[in-house]
């Protein structure tokens, strides 16, 4: 099979490693792709954008498989217009990909199919989400109803900061993703992320992880778009996955197929474990970014088999297999993230890394006069797999010992929580 996959990121360079792993494939294109997916792809420059300039790479390159990496181009609508061309795409047509593009569509789904998620109200004027905050009180979450690139959620501990974030949202904050917003209970325990891989039909549970956000040791400082992950997540037991099936997945699979809109692609539920059980934070409609470096670690089937099944709505008769080993990655950033990054600055040392027996899968890198250098915030994903997260997390810190580059920064505390669970339970 020909395929092309888009994206540039950690999580496409997974991607593309575990594609090339396939012997399903004849060619690998990537767009834009990067350094470490050139390594196994043939990167090519097409405008995501420009669906039509994609369908005609697509027909002349003779591609019977696209991958669709990230959420923007799925919300576009990419899916459905290479559909029209008898493209075949992994990845959720336009309605489905509102479970992500529209965070009050998933609400009202939630409300409509019984799912438990945070009580709620949606508002599209001031005054009302107002009105609507001054009556709950604090603490509470505001969040812009579109695409922000994770900056559109604030977790306001008073009243005060709440105002001001319903303020900053209609003021034009987030631009038009603001020009709605949902206003949300504070939901308290543990988080989790959960994927499953679907066909309209059928979800298959693919994989629990769990990542961290904010950019500093102990999980201070401000957010970022995951500064590492690890997987599986100890806390999605067999109990609490099969509660999620039942209470969450399935009934949305039902939801979304009862809307005309049937969800097929990579469903990521983002959960948070209450008292109660488990609760939708929110819905991506693709791969988390580290989460899937850690998955593809882990995935011991052809990832393209899976693919092909979830495009031709064959997953019902398929399984996914997971090594029992735990996976775990560390996000390097270039100074500066997550404001702005310093770029240029030379990266070494990589193979000797990659000897430690991890997996380095490129974020923001590129080549500039034959060395690689740092073109981006988050720049490498050094990733390792062990019998236990704490192995997995020693491999990977290993690994990174090896890596000459002065400029670039990481946490040293990543996967702490499943560590320290596994000591105490040692
Ligand atoms: N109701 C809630 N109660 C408590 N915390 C919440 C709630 N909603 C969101 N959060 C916190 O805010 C984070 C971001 O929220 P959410 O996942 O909805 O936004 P996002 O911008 O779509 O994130 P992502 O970039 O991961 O897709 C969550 O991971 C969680 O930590
Ligand atoms: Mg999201």
């Amino acid at each position: 099979m020909n395929v092309l996959l888009l994206g540039s990121g950690g999580r496409e360079h997974a991607l593309a490693w575990k594609i090339a792993a396939s012997p399903l494939l004849t060619k690998l294109y990537a767009s834009p792709g990067n350094p470490g997916i050139g390594s196994v792809a043939e990167l090519v420059k097409l405008d995501m954008s420009d669906h039509s300039a994609v369908a005609a790479f697509c027909q002349e390159k003779k591609i019977d498989l696209v991958v669709v990496g990230p959420e923007g181009p799925l919300v576009a609508g990419i899916a459905d217009d290479l559909r029209a061309w008898g493209i075949r795409v992994f990845g959720p047509s336009k309605a489905a990909a509102r479970l992500e593009g529209s965070k009050g569509f998933t609400k009202d789904l939630c409300a409509k199919f019984n799912i438990p998620t945070a009580a709620y109200g949606r508002f599209g004027d001031l005054a009302s989400a107002k009105a609507y905050v001054e009556k709950t009180g604090a603490p509470i979450v505001i969040k812009a109803d579109g695409l922000a690139a994770g900056k559109g959620v604030t977790i306001a501990m008073t009243l005060e900061e709440a105002l001001a974030a319903l303020e900053a949202c209609f003021e034009g904050a987030f631009g038009t993703a603001g020009a709605e917003v949902v206003v949300e209970e504070y939901l308290t325990g543990e988080e989790a992320s959960f994927f499953c891989l679907c066909d309209g039909a059928t979800a298959l549970p693919f994989g629990t992880a769990q990542d961290h956000k904010r950019v500093g040791d102990g999980d201070t400082g401000p957010n970022t778009g995951g500064m590492g992950a690890y997987s599986p997540a100890p806390v999605m037991t067999a109990e609490m996955t099969e509660r999620t099936m039942r209470e969450i997945i399935e009934p949305t699979m039902r939801g979304m197929a009862n809307l005309g809109a049937p969800f097929a692609g990579i469903l990521f539920a983002g959960l948070m474990i209450t008292d109660q059980g488990p609760k939708l934070i929110e819905y991506n409609t693709r791969f988390g970014d580290p989460e899937c470096q850690v998955l593809m670690m882990r995935l011991k089937d052809d990832l393209l088999i899976l693919l092909n099944a979830a495009v031709d709505g064959q997953l019902a008769h398929m399984s996914a297999r997971w090594s029992d080993e735990a996976a775990l990655t560390v996000v390097m950033a270039a100074r500066g993230y997550p404001g702005t990054p310093e770029k240029g600055s030379v990266i070494r040392g990589l193979d000797e890394a990659a000897g430690e027996g991890a997996e380095i899968f490129h974020a923001g890198t590129a080549i500039n006069g034959g060395a690689l250098v740092a073109n981006g915030g988050r720049v490498l994903n050094v990733t390792a797999t062990g019998a236990t997260v704490g192995e997995a997390q020693r491999r990977a810190y290993a690994a990174i010992d090896h890596i000459d580059w002065p400029q670039g920064f990481f946490r040293h505390d990543i996967g702490w929580r499943a560590v320290e669970r596994e000591k105490a339970g040692a």
